[in-house]
């Protein structure tokens, strides 16, 4: 008999959710088929993200810290235990998470940053923040790297980088589309897939 266990992802997320989609889409072309999205857990409660979740017949709910202050983070945790979740993906989830947190998840929660790690990472910066900085800085080169996630923000082991160019004029609104369609949408989905896999090997 074919094993069709699927690892159950919760994606988390604070924006609009290109990247959300891009997961949902790879899960529809056969890029991402050891896992299976059943939460979309959002720290905004009018994320588009959510919408995006809810037009793909997946779980979607709001944990704000607005409503659950201090115990913001045992929301989350009791949300992801109640619907049984294997693996997090952060994916454009703008919120650092408490060591507590990643030492529960070890090798179980992924995230997506839009550079280059170690460059123009860590506190402060996300978003188009991280795209003002290198274009500051004048890098002719940059992308977006998969890692997990530990206590560290950004400084967990990579596990997939793509460079995109920098091109002449751009800003950091340009410079994040390019980046968000030339590696953020493709390495997230196979790093996803990737990890689902070793998870399901037992080598994670
Ligand atoms: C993405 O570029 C993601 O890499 C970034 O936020 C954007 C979310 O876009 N994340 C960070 O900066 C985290 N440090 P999306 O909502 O369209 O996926």
């Amino acid at each position: 008999m074919l094993n069709d266990k699927k690892v159950r992802i919760a994606v988390l997320v604070s924006g609009g959710g290109t990247n959300l989609q891009a997961l949902i889409d790879s899960q529809k072309s056969g890029v991402i088929t050891d896992g299976e999205i059943v939460l979309v857990l959002s720290n905004k409660a009018d994320a588009y993200s959510l919408t995006r979740a809810e037009n793909a017949g997946i779980k979607a709910v709001a944990v704000t810290k607005a409503e659950f202050g201090t115990d913001f983070e045992k929301k989350i945790v009791e949300t992801l235990d109640e619907n049984n979740i294997e693996l997090i993906v952060l994916a454009g989830f703008m919120c650092i998470l408490s060591k507590d947190f990643t030492d529960k998840y070890k090798n179980r929660i992924i995230n997506v940053h839009p550079s280059l790690i170690p460059s123009f990472c860590g506190e402060g910066f996300y978003g188009l923040r991280v795209h003002r900085a290198a274009l500051e800085k004048g890098v002719k080169v940059s992308g977006a790297t998969v890692h997990f996630v530990n206590e560290i923000p950004d400084g967990g082991e990579i596990i997939m980088q793509k460079a995109v160019e920098v091109c002449e004029g751009d800003t950091p609104e340009t410079l994040s589309a390019r980046i968000l369609e030339n590696a953020e949408w493709k390495i997230l989905p196979a790093s996803t897939q990737l990890v689902c896999k070793k998870i399901l090997n037992g080598e994670i």
